[in-house]
């Protein structure tokens, strides 16, 4: 595995000659870890079915779950779908390049092991220049889950890729950390009403403010109905994670007492600090979008720490914060 960084004063190549090596691999059906707004993509080919199968391989994903082909524009995304519906055309057209995957049919050029077996796709356009630039070198539509061992938390820098996919990944483009953070709202489109899988930031209320109606349904294959056995958690830091809400910060402090008095190790995070020094604690930003930025680093902190249990502040119960209460909750927070 090799790391490349891309940009900045300490870039280590010619971007040039780093895309170039990029798109080779992708060409030869080899993993190429890049960034995008949201989190870092685990990329192949992807109509190229044993390279996305070593995507599945890779992250020990099952393979029942459908994987996002990401593109360059609108056409190439429409090239892929057999039924362009005006539900997609209008969020397209809003929200691409951006932090949203459209659901749409697919067409048979598109291998049935990129959306396990079903007969959509799910399409994004992202908006970072690193992955709009490899994919326009390579000149292919790009299979990418995020670049994380299936059900641990997602990457959002180069170094989170490295520690948790190491040689099962052949290149790492590392552009920094990610400005999003956390992962694109998923939107069945394929109806008169877009339909939203996958809270992301942007929010089932934009998506409604333009098309009129929108409706949640929690039905992407990582939410589907869990079967005993199968794995539970997704978005999963090693550490528990328990929500209280901020008029129970009294409780959250006893909590936190009592867990040290049984040697546990205690990480909180909070929108205010709660006082304790024996806690590894983050105050984490009011604004949704600086939360959602660091979330996942902090989650990835918080494990490196050797956290057993992390006390969450509960965002406020707005539009704006959906998303990062579901990734809470897919955390496996519990009240
Ligand atoms: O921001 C993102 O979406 C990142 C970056 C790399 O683009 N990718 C990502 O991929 O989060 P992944 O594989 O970790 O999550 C993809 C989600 C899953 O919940 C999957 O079930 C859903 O999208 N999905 C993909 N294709 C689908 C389809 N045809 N129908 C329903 N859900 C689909
Ligand atoms: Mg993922």
């Amino acid at each position: 595995m090799r790391v490349v960084r891309i940009g900045g004063a300490d870039a280590d190549t010619d971007p040039r000659e780093a895309f170039e090596e990029a798109a080779e691999l992708l060409r030869a059906g080899r993993l190429v870890a890049f960034p995008t707004e949201t989190v870092y993509g685990l990329g192949a080919h992807a109509l190229d079915e044993r390279a996305v199968q070593r995507i599945y391989e890779a992250k020990g994903r099952p393979s029942i779950n459908p994987i996002i082909v990401h593109v360059a524009d609108r056409d190439a995304a429409r090239a892929l779908s057999a039924d362009w519906t005006p539900t997609a055309d209008v969020l397209a057209r809003t929200f691409w390049p951006g932090p949203i995957t459209l659901v749409v049919r697919k067409r048979d050029v598109v291998p049935d092991i990129v959306t396990a077996g079903r007969d959509t796709v799910g399409l994004r356009v992202p908006s970072h220049p690193v992955a709009l630039a490899l994919i326009q070198r390579a000149g292919l539509p790009i299979a990418a889950p995020s670049a994380n061992l299936s059900t641990q938390v997602s990457p959002t820098t180069a170094e989170h890729v490295v520690r948790g996919l190491g040689d099962r990944v052949d290149l790492v483009l590392d552009g920094g950390p990610t400005t999003v953070g956390i992962e694109s709202t998923v939107v069945d489109a394929t109806g008169a009403v877009a339909r939203v899988l996958r809270p992301g930031m942007i929010s089932l209320e934009d998506i409604a403010a333009l098309t009129g109606a929108a409706e949640a349904a929690a039905d992407d294959a990582d939410a589907a109905p869990r079967s005993p056995g199968l794995v539970g958690r997704h978005y999963a830091p090693r550490a528990r994670l328990q929500l209280f809400p901020p008029e129970r910060r009294w409780s959250a402090v006893s909590t936190a007492r009592d867990e040290r008095a049984q040697e546990r190790r205690v990480g909180a995070m909070v929108f205010s600090t709660l006082g304790l020094d024996f806690v590894t604690e983050h105050v984490m930003p009011s604004d949704p979008g600086a939360y959602a930025r660091s979330l996942y680093a902090t989650l990835h902190a918080l494990d490196e720490a050797g956290c057993d249990l992390v006390l969450v502040e509960r965002p406020p119960s707005r539009p704006e914060w959906t998303a990062i209460i579901d990734r809470l909750e897919r955390g496996g927070a519990t009240p």
